[in-house]
C-alpha cells in the first residue's frame, strides 16, 4: 500500500545526516538525529527528551496558554516563559497604584502569587503515531475519545506532511496557574517594538509563574488550597554561560511554518500578500502612533493594540527582505523543475502543474479572505459595551472614525471590484457615494445603535462571505494559502519529494504540536563586512539608555546597580570587562508559539529563554537559510541578575537547581 512505502521511505530517510540546522523535529522520532545530536555538544539521550516510560525533558515543558510555551525549573511548580507571553496576565493584575506593567511584580510569598482566570498549561503526556489506525478505517473522533479517558486528558490527532503521516497528542491541562514575577516593562519589554525582531537585542523577556494542583497533584481549579504542582521532570539551570559554538536545542510549541510550499506560494507570500498587508497596517500604525503621540493617556491606551498590529507588519517585512534577499522562490522554482524532469512517466509528472493550476486559482480567493480579516474584521462593528464604557472612549473617537475610513477605503481598493468582495459593502460603497462616506455612517451606527438593521446587515454580509470564502477553498483549516485540493496535492508532491531527494531531512511543518530544534550558538553576517556577534552585554542597555525615549529609558535601580558595578553573583568577565550578559543568538529553527521555550544545552541545563528571531531570518517559515537565520534568546543569567537584584526576590532563585 502506498502508506506503507511511505514509511518505509521515511525510515530510512530519518537515518541520513541533517542539513545545516533546519529542522523542528518530533521528539518521539528524535532517536535518528540523535548521533548528529552528539556530533554538535549534545551529552544525552533519546529518552532523556522523550519516554512514556520514565521522567523525561518533555514532562518540563508546557505549551502555556495556547500560544506560548513555558518551562519548569523547580519541585515546586515553578515556570519561565517569556513577558511578552505573561503579558496578559500581567496586565489584568494592573491598575491604579499597581501597575505591574510598569514597576513590575514580585510576589514576597506564595499567598501573594496572583491566580488567573483563563490562563492554563498543556503537558504532553504521550504522543502515537495513529496513520494505520485511520487508514484501517478508525475515525479521528473515536481515536480522540479513547484517549481522553473519561475526561482526564485532552487530545487531538494531527496532521503531519499534509495528511501522509497523523498523530495523536494526549496532554494533561492544569488551570491553576499563578503570577509570580514580572519586570518592569522597561526591562521586559526593553527595546520595545523599536527593537522588536532586531539584534542586537537587550530585552528581559521573561516573566515566572507557578502551577498549582490539588493534593493529590492533579489538576484543579483554582483554589486557595491547591499546592504547587510537584512536576515529573524540571530544567536544572546552567549558570556558567554560553559561548559560540556551544551546543544548543530549544524544546516547544512552534505554530506554523510552511517549508514544502512551491515557488508560487512563496512568491503569494512576497510579492502580493506581505506587502499589502505591511502597507494597511503601514497607514493603521500610523492613525495610531498619531493618537499616541497626541496625548499620554492615549499612548498607553492603544500601546497593546500598537504592539500586535506592528508585532507582524515588522516580520512581514523581515521576511519579504529575506525571501528576496535569498532569492528562495527562484531556488524553489528550480528545484521544482528538477523534480518534475525526475518524475517524467511516474505518478509524479503532473503533480506540479496541478500545483500550479490550483495556486493560481485560489490565491484570488484567499487573497480577499486575508484583506477581509485585515480591514472590516479587524474593525469593532458593533463596539462592545465594554469599549463604549471606558473612560477614554470620547478621546478616542477621531482615531477611531479614521481607522474606520482607512480599513473601508483599503478593503474597497483591493477587493471592491473583485467577484469575492462582501457584496452588502459594495451596496453601502454605492448607497453612500465613496468608502469613506460609508464608513463615517457604520462608524456612527457602531457606536450608538449596534442592533440597527444596517449594521447587522453588514455584519451578517462579512460571516456570509467569510463562509462562501472558505467554501470555494473547500477547507476549514486555513492557517496560510491552502485548499482541500492544495491539501492533497502537497500530500503527493511530497510523497514523490521523499523518493525524488532522499538526501533531505524531512520534518513536519509547525503545528503547534511539541517539536525538538536544535543547533549552536552563532553570530552571522549582518551585511557586507558586518559580522553580528552572538552576545550581548548590559553594556549595550546603557549605551541605548535615554530618558527621552520611552522605549528606551532605563530603570533607575539598573542605573544605579550598573553605576556601582554591583553585579553579586552574576557578573562575569567580558572583554576585560566586568558585567552581564543579557541575550544572545543560536540557530536553532524556530517559529511564533517557540517564545517561552527553554534553551538548553548538551547536559540539559537550562542557559536561556527563546523569545524572537533576527529580522530577515522570518523567512525560516517558508526557508531555513542557515546562513542568516538566527533565533533570540535572553541569558538566564540575565533572568536571574534581575530576579536578584532589581526584584531583590533571591528565594525564588533558591528554589531552582543552579549548576
Ligand atoms: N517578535 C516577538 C514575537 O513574535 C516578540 C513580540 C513581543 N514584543 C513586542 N515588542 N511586540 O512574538
Ligand atoms: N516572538 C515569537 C513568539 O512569540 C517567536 C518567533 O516568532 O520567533 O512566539
Amino acid at each position: 500500500m502506498i502508506k506503507r512505502s511511505i514509511l518505509a521511505v521515511l525510515c530510512t530517510l530519518a537515518l541520513l545526516p541533517a542539513a545545516a540546522d533546519e529542522g523542528m523535529w518530533l521528539p518521539s522520532l528524535i532517536a535518528p538525529r540523535i548521533k548528529d545530536m552528539r556530533a554538535k555538544g549534545f551529552r544525552l539521550t533519546a529518552e532523556d527528551i522523550y519516554s512514556v516510560n520514565r521522567a523525561s525533558m518533555k514532562d518540563a515543558v508546557v505549551l502555556f496558554g495556547g500560544g506560548c510555551t513555558g518551562e519548569l525549573v523547580s519541585a515546586e511548580g515553578l515556570l519561565l516563559t517569556n513577558h511578552h507571553c505573561g503579558y496578559g496576565a500581567i496586565q489584568r493584575h494592573s491598575g491604579i497604584g499597581h501597575d505591574y506593567l510598569t514597576d513590575g511584580f514580585w510576589a514576597r510569598s506564595r499567598e501573594e502569587e496572583l491566580p488567573n482566570e483563563g490562563l492554563w498549561v498543556r503537558f504532553l503526556v504521550r504522543m502515537d503515531d495513529v496513520t494505520e489506525r485511520l487508514s484501517a478505517g478508525e475515525t479521528a473522533q473515536e481515536i480522540i475519545a479513547e484517549a481522553t479517558d473519561g475526561g482526564r486528558y485532552k487530545a487531538a490527532v494531527e496532521r503531519m506532511y499534509y495528511g501522509n503521516q497523523s498523530f495523536l497528542f494526549v496532554y494533561e491541562q492544569y488551570d491553576d496557574v499563578r503570577l509570580v514575577a514580572a519586570p518592569p516593562s522597561s526591562i521586559g519589554n526593553f527595546g520595545s517594538d523599536t527593537d522588536n525582531w532586531i539584534w542586537p537585542r537587550h530585552t528581559g523577556d521573561f516573566s515566572v509563574f507557578r502551577i498549582y494542583a490539588d493534593r493529590d497533584n492533579r489538576p484543579a481549579k483554582y483554589s486557595p488550597d491547591n499546592v504547587p504542582y510537584r512536576p515529573k521532570r524540571y530544567f536544572p539551570v546552567s549558570t556558567k554561560g554560553v559561548r559560540e559554538g556551544d551546543f544548543t536545542m530549544i524544546y516547544g510549541f512552534p505554530g506554523n511554518t510552511q517549508q514544502f510550499v512551491t515557488a508560487d506560494a512563496v512568491n503569494y507570500v512576497q510579492n502580493i500578500s506581505d506587502p499589502a498587508k505591511i502597507d494597511i497596517r503601514t497607514k493603521r500604525l500610523a492613525i495610531i502612533k498619531a493618537a499616541q503621540q497626541s496625548d499620554p493617556a492615549l499612548r498607553i491606551h492603544y500601546a497593546a493594540q500598537h504592539a500586535g498590529v506592528a508585532n507582524a507588519w515588522k516580520k512581514w517585512q523581515g521576511e519579504v527582505l529575506g525571501l528576496s534577499r535569498r532569492g528562495t522562490a527562484d531556488k524553489k522554482r528550480d528545484y521544482e523543475r528538477r523534480f518534475t524532469e525526475w518524475a517524467a512517466g511516474t505518478q509524479y509528472q503532473d503533480v506540479t502543474a496541478e500545483l500550479r493550476e490550483e495556486h493560481l486559482r485560489i490565491i484570488p480567493v484567499y487573497f480577499a479572505r486575508e484583506i477581509l480579516n485585515e480591514t472590516l474584521r479587524a474593525l469593532p462593528i458593533p463596539y462592545s459595551a465594554r469599549a463604549l464604557e471606558h473612560p477614554l472612549f470620547e478621546r478616542c473617537i477621531p482615531t477611531e472614525q479614521a481607522l474606520f475610513r482607512m480599513m473601508f477605503a483599503e478593503y474597497e481598493r483591493h477587493i471592491g471590484s473583485s467577484e469575492y468582495a462582501v457584496g452588502e459593502f459594495r451596496r453601502g460603497v454605492e448607497r453612500y457615494g465613496s468608502a469613506e462616506a460609508y464608513a463615517d455612517r457604520i462608524f456612527e451606527l457602531a457606536r450608538t445603535d449596534a442592533v440597527n438593521e444596517e449594521i447587522k446587515t453588514l455584519v451578517d454580509g462579512i460571516a456570509d462571505n467569510e463562509a462562501a470564502l472558505r467554501k470555494e477553498l473547500g477547507t476549514a483549516a486555513l492557517r496560510n494559502l491552502n485548499s482541500a485540493r492544495l491539501d492533497e496535492l502537497y500530500a503527493r508532491y511530497l510523497r514523490g519529494l521523499r523518493e525524488f531527494d532522499r538526501k533531505r531531512a524531512f520534518f513536519p511543518d509547525a503545528n503547534l504540536t511539541l517539536r525538538v530544534a536544535y543547533g549552536t550558538v552563532a553570530g552571522y553576517e549582518y551585511a557586507d563586512g558586518e559580522y553580528h556577534k552572538p552576545q550581548t552585554t548590559l553594556a549595550g542597555i546603557l549605551a541605548k539608555d535615554n530618558p527621552e525615549v520611552y522605549d528606551y529609558n532605563v530603570p533607575q535601580r539598573l542605573r544605579d546597580i550598573c553605576a556601582a558595578g554591583d553585579y553579586g553573583r552574576w557578573g562575569v568577565e567580558i572583554d576585560g570587562r566586568k558585567t552581564v550578559p543579557v541575550c544572545f543568538l543560536a540557530t536553532n529553527h524556530t517559529t511564533g508559539g517557540n517564545s517561552g521555550s527553554p534553551i538548553i544545552n548538551g547536559r540539559g541545563e537550562i542557559i536561556g529563554i527563546n523569545f524572537d528571531r533576527t529580522w530577515r531570518s522570518t523567512m525560516s517559515d517558508l526557508e531555513f537559510d542557515p546562513a542568516i537565520c538566527r533565533n533570540i534568546s535572553v541569558d538566564i543569567r540575565y533572568v536571574l541578575f534581575i530576579i536578584d537584584k532589581v526584584g531583590g526576590a533571591g528565594y525564588l532563585i533558591d528554589e531552582m537547581d543552579l549548576r
